[in-house]
């Protein structure tokens, strides 16, 4: 598939099934990551990769978050909240790191691990792989970011989840280009 099919015709995947990516598949999407534009080449990301009884634990870490802000939650409820990052077979964490730079500010930082995202989306599609980009309550949960070693410079960008397509791809909308996009100045 060429770059700009990829690009264009990329739909996030929510059911998804094994096997997870291979090895190989998974260091071309890091690969991508890596190459995310990046003011000052200041590296801002890290990433975790996620499988097995990894994502059991996470579930754990999940259930445990929840129920501290929520003690009366029912062990139905904890017993959803635990299944889900085992809804795909591979879940790469997305993690920003985030210094004081004199001319690239937090936001910029955090941009440069958005786009590297982009990217692993982008070639899990091209890899004809299903993934999609979640966060939730879960990704800004104090409890859950120290459980998964995060310092206090750093934040969850994304739980990327990672899989075969386990239904019919949706095709990609076609947005039309006069509501996003203008001249300026106006043509008068
Ligand atoms: C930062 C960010 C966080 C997101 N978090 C969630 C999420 O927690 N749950 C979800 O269903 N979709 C989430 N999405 C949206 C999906 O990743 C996806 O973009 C959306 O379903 C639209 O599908 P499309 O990518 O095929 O257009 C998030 C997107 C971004 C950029």
């Amino acid at each position: 598939m060429d770059a700009i099919t990829a690009i264009t015709q990329r739909v996030s995947v929510a059911q998804l099934t094994g096997p997870g990516p291979t090895d190989q598949q998974l260091q071309q999407m890091y690969q991508g990551a890596f190459r995310a534009p990046d003011h000052a080449w200041m590296r801002p990301w890290r990433y975790l990769t996620i499988k097995n009884e990894g994502l059991a634990n996470l579930g754990e870490i999940f259930a445990q978050a929840s129920l501290q802000d929520d003690p009366s939650l029912t062990e139905q409820q904890l017993a959803k909240i635990q299944s889900k990052p085992q809804r795909a077979p591979v879940m790469i964490v997305a993690i920003s790191h985030t210094v004081e730079h004199s001319k690239v500010p937090a936001i910029e930082q955090h941009l440069a691990v958005g786009a590297g995202i982009q990217n692993i989306l982008n070639i899990a599609y091209a890899q004809g792989l299903g993934a999609i980009w979640r966060t939730g309550s879960m990704a800004y949960h104090p409890y859950v970011k120290k459980s998964l070693g995060l310092s206090k410079q750093e934040d969850i960008l994304g739980f990327i989840y990672l899989g075969h397509v386990n239904c019919k791809l949706k095709k990609a909308p076609e947005l039309a280009m006069q509501d996003y996009v203008k001249e300026w100045p106006p043509k008068a």
